[in-house]
This record gives C-alpha cells, sequence and structure tokens, in this order.
C-alpha cells in the first residue's frame, strides 16, 4: 500500500490540465445520463470549471469549439446573447441574466488530471 490517499473512483478524470491552454478554455461531453457538458478555463496554475449552460434560457455557452472568452480572454461570453460572466465566480455581470450565476463543478487536481465530483457535475 503506497498510504496516499487516491480519489474517490467515482471522481470523472476529464483531461490532463496542459490540455486546457493557459489563458483558453475547454469543452467536455456530458457525462452518460446528463444534459449539460462542462468546461475549464485555466488561467497559469488557476482553474475554473463550470456547467456548459447559460442561466438565461439553459443553452450552451460557447460561441464555437471550445471557445467560451470574449475577444480579450477577460470573461466568459455566451454566445447566444453576449451575456458576459466573471472568470473568477462565474457570477453575470453584464446582459439578460445578470446577476445570475453559472453553476460552479467541485473539483480536484490530482497529478496533474483534472477530476470533477459528480454529485456537482452535469
Ligand atoms: S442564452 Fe445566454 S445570454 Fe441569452
Amino acid at each position: 500500500m503506497s498510504g496516499e490517499a487516491a480519489p474517490p473512483p467515482s471522481w470523472r478524470p476529464l483531461c490532463r490540465l496542459e490540455e486546457i491552454p493557459d489563458g483558453g478554455a475547454k469543452e467536455f461531453a456530458p457525462s452518460s445520463g446528463s444534459h449539460n457538458g462542462l468546461f475549464a478555463i485555466r488561467r497559469g496554475g488557476d482553474v475554473f470549471v463550470y456547467e456548459n449552460s447559460c442561466p438565461h434560457i439553459g443553452v450552451p455557452l460557447n460561441w464555437a469549439p471550445d471557445r467560451f472568452l470574449d475577444a480579450k480572454g477577460r470573461h466568459i461570453v455566451c454566445g447566444t446573447h453576449g451575456a458576459l460572466f466573471r472568470i473568477a465566480d462565474g457570477m453575470c455581470f453584464k446582459g439578460p441574466c445578470t446577476g445570475l450565476p453559472l453553476t460552479a463543478i467541485p473539483f480536484r487536481v490530482e497529478d496533474g488530471v483534472l477530476l470533477v465530483d459528480p454529485e456537482g457535475a452535469g
């Protein structure tokens, strides 16, 4: 036995951190039985994971594959009606769903692999 605590086997591996471009985002398909996919944003060593569903009408946010950010990469943008969300907490600050947050997904990083908690993952 290694003595090192392994993550619960139910945690879902998404990808290695380096597969998410620094300053960019990566999209993940829904897990079986789920309706919404997920996306992750990486800024250096910081990672943010959200459900890919706009709080306005529940459609996916991205405007192209893996494209979730505005032109300067400073905010999450909804491709349908242009709502803007803060990357750090997912809160909408401009657009038709101002004041509504994205659904943050609990995650952990183990040996460079991004894992999400299926209890909180779409
Ligand atoms: S669907 Fe996202 S702002 Fe309307």
